[in-house]
């Protein structure tokens, strides 16, 4: 099976080409790797020689494709895809981007969550699949037991964003943001040195154009950012847009959808996302019933116990960071009635949140 990697060089595609190669799925493919800038140049070799690079626009070449894997972009797509199915290429094309996953003839790939969905797609003749965006996706991974179950009237997700969300340069600059911070009082750490007059240091920094914010535009370390993405006419961001309608086309019910709406809001993290969850479930069910359906929906997700020093130890970006884990935690009964519940979680962006959904699509189409 011939398949052709595109944006395998950055952030998304160096985690992707990293997981495939811990996997050894090049065992049992041809990979040949296309760019949008270096064709010709020697390809990288994960373990198996791929010859040179392609050009990634060049159709003619894609088309000969078993499967297209794209982590190049939401540009890139919409800019190649079209062509290549418009010149007759019946292949399987894998997608990181968001630019088809609201398409009728795509689907959002989540096999933990939504197995069935691929499968009944790919007897149907699907073609397109495409990663879901990385808090729906994390969010069913952590609560998919209940959403399997049909518990849940609604959920309202109130997120806390890593910089990796927004891109590599992000990831640097929330890095430089917080080193210009320490800068700006390091002489002044000491346990003798009055606290607010270091506050006010701080809190100058963090307004001045001294602080790097090319690419947030905004301090990120110390603050954070309550707004993802472009403006929708609902008054949501399109961030918070993507829960419900993702989040029902993923589990194969966007005819008869759940509610699902909450804030986004972009935090000092690197490369976890975690999401503070407000559920109403259809019934009344006793905690100790809820974690047992949590814990049994997937071998990732991880019930801790709603006490300070489980969830101080498990339940953060600091812990999470690189693993596929899924800690779900602080489950517990809300003021608001017994159908109400609290969740947190957190997960890799990178991994679960992007990278991972797709390299195990491409094993379910190679099977
Ligand atoms: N849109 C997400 C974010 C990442 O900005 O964190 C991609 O799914």
């Amino acid at each position: 099976m011939k398949v052709g990697f595109v944006g395998w060089r950055g952030m998304v595609g160096s985690v992707l080409m990293g997981r495939m190669v811990d996997e050894n799925d090049f065992a049992d493919i041809d990979p040949v790797f296309f760019t949008t800038s270096q064709a010709g140049k020697a390809a990288p070799n994960f373990g198996k020689d791929a010859g040179v690079l392609l050009d990634g626009n060049d159709v003619a070449e894609l088309a000969k494709m078993d499967v297209v894997l794209t982590c190049q972009g939401g540009d890139y797509t919409k800019a190649v895809y079209p062509k290549l199915r418009e010149s007759g290429w019946n292949g399987y094309w894998i997608d990181a981007a968001s630019a088809l996953r609201m398409e009728d003839d795509a689907v959002i790939v989540l096999d933990p969550v939504n197995r069935d969905v691929i499968d009944a797609s790919l007897k149907n003749g699907v073609k397109t699949f495409a990663g879901g965006n990385c808090t729906v996706s994390l969010m069913l991974l952590a609560l998919g037991g209940l959403f399997e179950q049909d518990l849940v009237e609604w959920a309202s997700p109130h997120t806390y964003q890593a910089a990796s969300g927004a891109g590599a340069k992000n990831m640097k600059e929330l890095i430089a943001q917080m080193g210009a911070i320490h800068a700006s009082v390091a002489d002044q750490l000491d346990p003798a040195a009055a606290i607010l007059e270091v506050d006010k240091k701080v809190s100058e920094t963090l307004r001045s154009d001294a602080l790097p914010q090319a690419e947030f535009g905004a301090a990120l370390a110390g603050s954070l950012i309550p707004w993802i993405d472009v403006p929708m006419p609902s008054g949501q961001t399109k961030e918070e847009w993507k829960a419900q309608v993702e989040a029902n086309k993923i589990l194969g019910q966007s005819e008869n959808p759940v509610p699902v709406d909450g804030l986004c809001v972009r935090i000092g993290a690197m490369r976890c996302h975690s999401q503070a969850i407000t559920l109403k479930l259809k019934k009344d069910l006793p905690i100790s019933e809820i974690e047992a359906i949590l814990a049994a929906h997937n071998q990732w997700v991880k019930v801790i116990p709603n006490d300070r020093e489980a969830s101080v130890k498990a339940l953060s970006p600091a812990a999470v960071n690189g693993s596929l884990d899924i800690p779900v935690g602080r489950i517990r009964k809300l003021a608001m009635g017994p159908e109400y519940i609290s969740a947190f979680t957190v997960g890799d962006q990178l991994l679960w949140g992007a990278a991972e959904p797709l390299r195990r699509m491409l094993n379910i189409i190679k099977a």
